[in-house]
């Protein structure tokens, strides 16, 4: 199972699934990590950990064209979302299977900002789901959930603080039960 992975930022969890692939707790290669920003931190972390990485810094059918040159020349099985800051187009999408994740327990909170929305929401229960990706954003089926608890004083900062770790465990536990071939919802 050959996954690429694509990032924006820090890239912490495209390094918790690299580890996870590396000391065989998922059954996969990182054979590319793409960033849609040159400065990403996660490209240096790609670099630290032996994976093959690039930035790919074009925009809209620019930047989608070029990362499909990048994916096809890695064969990709898999194409993981890993804190990418990027809508897809439906055609890309459709071009591997692709999974993602989403700091809110979907179908809570698509889209940006969920941390901030989860606590003006005055929810008292917040997550992370890592889900197939579709066209439709942050929309596809469900693969795996974690939760944390909201606690009074919250910010949207110690929300991601409480919340990352998880996430951490989280992709790596449903990407090994994908390539397993499990599809249903799975609780950290
Ligand atoms: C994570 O919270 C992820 O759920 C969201 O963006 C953040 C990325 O963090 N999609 P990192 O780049 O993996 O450190």
């Amino acid at each position: 199972m050959r996954v690429a992975i694509l990032i924006s930022g820090g890239g912490s969890n495209m390094e918790a699934l690299v580890r996870a692939m590396h000391k065989g707790a998922v059954p996969a290669e990182p054979v590319l990590v793409a960033a849609n920003r040159a400065d990403a931190g996660g490209l240096a972390k790609a670099a630290a950990l032996g994976v093959p990485h690039c930035a790919v810094t074009g925009k809209g059918a620019a930047l989608e064209a070029d990362l499909i040159a990048a994916l096809d020349a890695v064969r990709p099985d898999l194409v993981c979302l890993a804190g990418f800051m990027r809508v897809l187009s439906a055609d890309f999408v459709a071009r591997w299977p692709m999974l993602n994740i989403h700091p809110s327990l979907l179908p809570l909170f698509p889209g940006l900002d969920t941390h901030a929305r989860a606590l003006a929401a005055g929810v008292c229960v917040h997550g992370a789901t890592v889900h197939e990706v579709t066209p439709a954003l942050d929309a596809g089926p469900i693969l795996g959930q974690a939760t944390v608890p909201v606690r009074p004083g919250d910010t949207p900062e110690a929300l991601a603080e409480r919340l990352l770790p998880l996430e951490h465990q989280l992709y790596p536990a449903v990407l090994s039960r994908w390539i397993a071939g499990a599809r249903g919802p799975f609780l950290l």
